[in-house]
C-alpha cells in the first residue's frame, strides 16, 4: 500500500483546525432536543438501523454518527482528527446518546479495532482525503458481517471537474485520479462558516466512479444499488440554490447534472 504520510498528517492538521470551527457552524441544535439530522435520502435508502452496529468511517464531529445513534443504531465513529472526536464526544453527551468514537486512519483501524458490523457507513466529504482507495475497499469488507450491508453517499466526482469559483459550468480540473495529491495552499473560506478563512493546506484526490465501483467489486461487495442526484447538500459552486428540504442544486436550465451518489453493497459470500 502507497501510504502518503505528510499528506496525511497535513489533513489531519486542517480537520483539527476545522472542528474548532465546526463546534460553533454545525447547527446540530436538533441532537441536542430529542431529534435527528439526517436528511430523507439516507434515511430511506440505509432503512430502518434499531439495534443494528454501524461503523462510521470518517465521522467528523459525529452529526451523522449520533443521528444513526438517535434513530436506535449502535454507533462506533472513526476519525483521524482528535479534535473532531473531542467535539463529537462533547455532541454525544449534550445529546445524551451512546456513542463510542476512535481515532484512528481508517488504513489502521485493525490495529484498534476488532469487530464486524451491520452496516459500514460513510458519507460527503470523504473520498477526497484517501490515497488508498483499495485499501478503503479492504477495510469495509473486513468489518462487514454477514448478511450487513455498505452505504455510502458522496459527491459526484463529476462535480470535481468544474471551476468553483466561477459563476458558470467551466471545465478546470481533471476527472481522472493521479497517485500525486493535489495541494491546496489555505486562505479560502470553510465550506460551513464561510466567514472563516481556512489557515491549514490540504492534500486530496480525485476518485473517478468506476475506480470506486471497481474497488468495491474487487473485495468481494455485491453493489445493490448505485442512484445519482441532482443535489448535494452544501453549496459546492457559486451558483447553487438552496432547495427546500436543505439540499442545494444547480439553477434552472444548467440542473440536468449529477452532483452527488449514493450506494449500497453487500458482501458476496455470507
Ligand atoms: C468532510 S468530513 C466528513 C464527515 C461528514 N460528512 C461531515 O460533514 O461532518 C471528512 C473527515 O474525514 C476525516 N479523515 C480524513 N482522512 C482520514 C483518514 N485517512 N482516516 C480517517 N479519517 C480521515 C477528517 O478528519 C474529517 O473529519
Amino acid at each position: 500500500m502507497k501510504r502518503f504520510l505528510k499528506a496525511e498528517r497535513g489533513n489531519r492538521t486542517y480537520w483539527d483546525e476545522l472542528a474548532e470551527v465546526h463546534a460553533k457552524s454545525y447547527d446540530y441544535k436538533e441532537l441536542t432536543t430529542g431529534g435527528h439530522l439526517m436528511d430523507h435520502i439516507q434515511i430511506v435508502e440505509v432503512g430502518e438501523v434499531r439495534k443494528k452496529s454501524l461503523l462510521h468511517l470518517q465521522c467528523h464531529i459525529g452529526t451523522d454518527t449520533l443521528s444513526w445513534a438517535r434513530l436506535g443504531a449502535e454507533v462506533t465513529g472513526v476519525d483521524i482528527s482528535p479534535v473532531s472526536l473531542q467535539v463529537a464526544e462533547g455532541i454525544a453527551r449534550e445529546a445524551g446518546l451512546n456513542a463510542r468514537f476512535i481515532e484512528s486512519s481508517v488504513y489502521d483501524l485493525p490495529d484498534k479495532l476488532d469487530e464486524s458490523f451491520d452496516i459500514v457507513y460513510t458519507s460527503i466529504g470523504v473520498l477526497c482525503w484517501l490515497s488508498d482507495l483499495k485499501a478503503w475497499a479492504k477495510i469495509i469488507r473486513r468489518y462487514l458481517k454477514p448478511g450487513g450491508f455498505f452505504y455510502i453517499m458522496e459527491s459526484h466526482p463529476f462535480l470535481w471537474v468544474f471551476d468553483d469559483e466561477s459563476d458558470g459550468l467551466s471545465v478546470r480540473y481533471q476527472y481522472f485520479h493521479r497517485e500525486a495529491p493535489h495541494e491546496w495552499s489555505g486562505d479560502y473560506p470553510d465550506y460551513s462558516d464561510p466567514d472563516y478563512m481556512v489557515k491549514s493546506p490540504t492534500w486530496e484526490w480525485q476518485w473517478t466512479m468506476s475506480d470506486i465501483l471497481n474497488v468495491l467489486i474487487e473485495n468481494g461487495l455485491k453493489i445493490d444499488f448505485l442512484h445519482e442526484h441532482a443535489v448535494i447538500p452544501w453549496k459546492a459552486l457559486p451558483s447553487m440554490i438552496r432547495c427546500d428540504d436543505g439540499f442545494w442544486r444547480l439553477p434552472d436550465g444548467m440542473d440536468n447534472l449529477p452532483l452527488m451518489f449514493s450506494l449500497r453493497a453487500h458482501p458476496e459470500r455470507g
